[in-house]
Order: C-alpha cells, then sequence, then structure tokens
C-alpha cells in the first residue's frame, strides 16, 4: 500500500509504506504538489444534495442538457481544503512585509472588506434601475468627492478599471481635446525611468513616443525636456514622486513648460501614496493623473487584480471624460449613459461605471482615516522607507543621495564580485519568508531593487525585514554564492525559468 501524505501527523506503526521517499515529506505537507480543481473533482460527483427534478425531461424540450457541464463536483470540506491549500503556498500581506516598490503593498483593513460585503453594496447589478441604486450612486459621488478634493482636480472619471487603463483614459481625453481645437498632435515624452506602461500607452493610442534624459541626481532633465518640446508633442507624461522614489523638484516648471508648447500634463498617479494630503497634483499643473485605488486607497490587489484607477482631470480635459457619469438632480441621483452630440466626451471605456467593491473600500479608507490621517499616511509611508534606507545604507550602495519618498532604492554595485545577482538576492529572500522586492526597476538603475514597505509596517517589521536583509548581505559578502545560487530551498517550487514563465505560460488547463 502507497502511504498518503499525511503531513505533520505521525505515522501508524503497522502500516506497510513501500516508496517512502517518494512520498513523505518530512512533514513539509502543504508543500506537494497541488492538483487542480478540474483534476481533483468528479464530473459524477456535486457537493450538495439537490432533491430529485420533479419535472420530467421531455418538458424542458430542447433546454435538456445533452452531457455534463464540465463543473468539477467535490464536497465542501474538499473544496475549502483545496483553496486554503493554494493559499499557503503564496506570499500575503497579512503574512509578512511585502516590499513590491511601486506596487504599494499595503495592508487592507478588515473594515474595508466589512463594508464591501453590507448585502445592499455586493447585492446589486449595475443593470438595475437607477432608481434602486441610489446608495450605491450616492457612494460613488462622495469617492469623486474626495479624489477631488484631495487633488485638487475639478473632475474626475471613475470607470477606468487599472492603473494602465486609467492613463489610457487621460491620453484619450487629451487625443480629444487636441483635435477639438483642429491641433492633432504627433509626439508624447516620456522620462528614461518611467513605467512601462506610460510609453505601451501613448503608443496605443497612437503617439510616437520619445525619451526624456535623467539626471544624475535621478529627476527630469529639464533641458532635455525643453529641447524636445514642440508644437508636435500632445503631453509630457511624468510620474512624481518618480519611480526612483524621488520628489520631482521642478514639477512646476516641468508643467510650465509642457504648457507653454501647447501640451498636456500627464501625472503617473501610481505613487500618490507618498504625498497624499499634503500635495494637491493641481497646484503642481497636472491636467491628468490616474490614482490606482488598490495603492493609495488600500482596495486588495496582486495578482492582476481587481483594480481601480479613476482619472483626475482639469478644466481643460473634463469636457472630455468618458462616460458613465453621476449627476446629481432633483430626484436624486442619476447616471449620465451616453454622451450627447457635441458634448466633447471621447465616448466609454467600459461597459460600466467602474470597480464598486473597490469604491466601497477606497471610501471607506478615505473615511476611515480623514483628511489628516490621510495626511499621515503618507508621512508615515515616507518615513519608513527612509528608516529601511537608513539602516540597509551603509552595506547596500543606493543610486542617489539624501532621503527618499516612500520607497528605498538600491542598487547592485554593493554586490559586485560576490557571484550573486539581484535575482539570486531576491530569491534568497523567499526562504526567509519575505515577498522579494521590485527587481530590476526602474531600468535606469543597475540591478535595482526597490523597496516600498508602505504606512502599514510597524517598526518590529521593518526592523526584522532590515535585519534578515543585512544577515543576507553579509553571507553574500562572506562568498556563501551557492546558497543564493540555489534558493528558494523553501519554497513550494525552486527557481521557475523566470523567461518561459513569462513568454510561454500556461494559462489553459487541458484534461
Ligand atoms: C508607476 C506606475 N505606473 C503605472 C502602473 C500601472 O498600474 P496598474 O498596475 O494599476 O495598471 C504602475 C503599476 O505598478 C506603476 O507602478
Amino acid at each position: 500500500m502507497t502511504m498518503l501524505n499525511v503531513g505533520r501527523q505521525t505515522r501508524p506503526e503497522a502500516v506497510e509504506v513501500t516508496d517512502a521517499n517518494a512520498t513523505l515529506t518530512g512533514g513539509r505537507g502543504l508543500l506537494q504538489d497541488e492538483p487542480l480543481i478540474f483534476e481533483l473533482g468528479g464530473w459524477d460527483k456535486t457537493g450538495v444534495d439537490l432533491p430529485e427534478p420533479t419535472l420530467d425531461a421531455s418538458d424542458l424540450g430542447d433546454l435538456v442538457r445533452a452531457e455534463p457541464i464540465g463543473l468539477p463536483g467535490l464536497s465542501e470540506p474538499e473544496t475549502l481544503r483545496h483553496y486554503v491549500r493554494l493559499s499557503q503556498k503564496n506570499h500575503a500581506i497579512d503574512l509578512a512585509l511585502y516590499p513590491l516598490g511601486s506596487c504599494t503593498m499595503k495592508h487592507n483593513p478588515r473594515l474595508n472588506e466589512k463594508m464591501a460585503r453590507l448585502a445592499g453594496l455586493s447585492d446589486i447589478h449595475p443593470l438595475q434601475p437607477v432608481s434602486t441604486v441610489q446608495g450605491a450612486l450616492a457612494l460613488m459621488d462622495q469617492l469623486a468627492h474626495w479624489l477631488k478634493t484631495l487633488t485638487g482636480m475639478p473632475a474626475v472619471a471613475l470607470s477606468p478599471k487599472a492603473g494602465a487603463h486609467g492613463e489610457l483614459c487621460g491620453l484619450l481625453a487629451i487625443r480629444a481635446a487636441h483635435e477639438a481645437r483642429g491641433d492633432a498632435r504627433k509626439r508624447v515624452l516620456v522620462p528614461t525611468s518611467a513605467h512601462g506602461t506610460n510609453p505601451a500607452t501613448a503608443a496605443f493610442v497612437g503617439y510616437a513616443v520619445e525619451e526624456i534624459a535623467q539626471t544624475t541626481d535621478g529627476r527630469v532633465d529639464l533641458g532635455d525636456l525643453a529641447a524636445k518640446l514642440g508644437p508636435d508633442v500632445a503631453a509630457i507624461m511624468v510620474t512624481n514622486p518618480n519611480t526612483c522614489g524621488l520628489f520631482e523638484r521642478d514639477i512646476v516648471e516641468i508643467a510650465r513648460l509642457a504648457h507653454a508648447a501647447g501640451a498636456f500634463f500627464y501625472c503617473d498617479g501610481a505613487n500618490f501614496n507618498a504625498i497624499v494630503g499634503r500635495v494637491r497634483p493641481a497646484d503642481l499643473g497636472v491636467d491628468a493623473m490616474h490614482i490606482n485605488l488598490h495603492k493609495t486607497f488600500s482596495t486588495p490587489h496582486g495578482g492582476g487584480g481587481p483594480g481601480a484607477g479613476p482619472v483626475v482631470l482639469s478644466e481643460a480635459l473634463a469636457p472630455f471624460a468618458p462616460t458613465p457619469w453621476v449627476v446629481h438632480g432633483q430626484a436624486g441621483f442619476d447616471l449620465v449613459e451616453h454622451a450627447t452630440d457635441g458634448s466633447g466626451s471621447f465616448g466609454r471605456m467600459s461597459a460600466f461605471h467602474g470597480q464598486m467593491g473597490m469604491f466601497v473600500r477606497a471610501l471607506t479608507y478615505m473615511m476611515s482615516h480623514g483628511a489628516d490621517g490621510l495626511r499621515q499616511v503618507a508621512e508615515d509611508a515616507v518615513l519608513n522607507a527612509n528608516y529601511i534606507k537608513a539602516r540597509l545604507s551603509p552595506v547596500m550602495t543606493a543610486p542617489f543621495d539624501g532621503p527618499c519618498m516612500h520607497e528605498a532604492l538600491f542598487d547592485d554595485s554593493w554586490l559586485e564580485g560576490t557571484g550573486v545577482s539581484t535575482l539570486d538576492f531576491a530569491k534568497a529572500m523567499i526562504d526567509e519568508g519575505f515577498h522579494p522586492m521590485t527587481m530590476y526597476f526602474p531600468l535606469v538603475v543597475h540591478g535595482a531593487m526597490l523597496i516600498e514597505p508602505t504606512e502599514t509596517e510597524p517598526k518590529v517589521e521593518l526592523d526584522r525585514f532590515c535585519d534578515t536583509l543585512l544577515a543576507l548581505a553579509a553571507a553574500a559578502k562572506a562568498g556563501d554564492a551557492e546558497r543564493f545560487k540555489a534558493a528558494p530551498m523553501h519554497a513550494p517550487l525552486r527557481r521557475l525559468d523566470e523567461t518561459l514563465a513569462a513568454r510561454k505560460p500556461k494559462l489553459r488547463w487541458t484534461a
């Protein structure tokens, strides 16, 4: 008899084991390969007892299914255990600090979840008559009010589903605004340190993308920007704080130069977490900016979604906002579903109004913190990142001097001669229970390691993280390259072929 994996239980004495090495995991039962649910469940099984049908199949005519629907049948405990086992293979913000720079993996307060699960919010459908979803529309209106107040901008489009979708929204509004005055422009300028979605979005909208150089202190090179601006530039796309974790000190001048050339200033607001409550983008001259609710306003993310990327718009761009939008009339709230002729709106980006579940969570975060609390969010995010920078800098090299904003950036020059790369170092962190930091981004920094602790980490966790990294750094410098090359050794899977995983992902199960 082959013994089943028994995790931490002790093996009964009388059981015959034929191939123990192949079946026992040494107490690490959860590290076994978990089959897909389609492989676990039988087509002929069901997890619920349904009463025998009272109708005769012949009464149903064409509606009778010719073959099983193909959903796997499992009992409730089998189903639960499958998903819990899967969840334990992954790192999660509920387990430990999740230092992915530029991603703002912060704690998701349970109050947000409680509000999102209220039946009146979770059980509604976007096709319901507006008279039955007045509360939801009021909530969207209030969220819009907070976003406009925090950014100082007069309008907001709520429907974009993520940061990148927000960029698309902003650039479509910009294109519509230029076209409305008969001024079709051709180029969009983007700094070398920009997130890949910026140039990708500009190209997708049909613009030629040109890079703006960076200064040695990690900021936009004003001279290069001025030289590249011209009458055919539709917009500049600048992230602030930028992807090196630095505030663009010349941001007002950057906006002035863009406006003087007749271009719009699109600000990538992915890093709004660092300045919320302290700086209003409108005061910096921003024309359009997306806000990743899943970053700054603590809605859950990971694995690609679900996100929400509302876009705030200046006076000049507001008339070109996409539908739908919420209006407040005498009879209550209403949704403008279709723009009237000549309104300027560039159209619609998605079937419905946006990610309602994320709206509820984000508004809960805002209201539970209040304006002062949100200011403290930014201050604590910056303080935590600088604490990490100060503790690690004696060993790990930072490419730019001085304090950082909400994320601490290191390069790999400190690893020179050790035989350990940024990738190896990051993999070793997995063995110590931490998710790796963002690696090799921004591209302008060699072997970049971008660490964003966020404001929700207590000092004790920051210290645990720094102690671990310093100990790993000491091991790397002591010549223990092998342990780094072999890492991760204690994760459910060993080192993956990242190129293959990105280029040829297996996205579909086949029997
Ligand atoms: C600077 C920056 N811009 C844009 C994006 C895109 O945002 P999203 O992932 O929500 O599409 C990200 C995401 O990490 C980012 O860090």
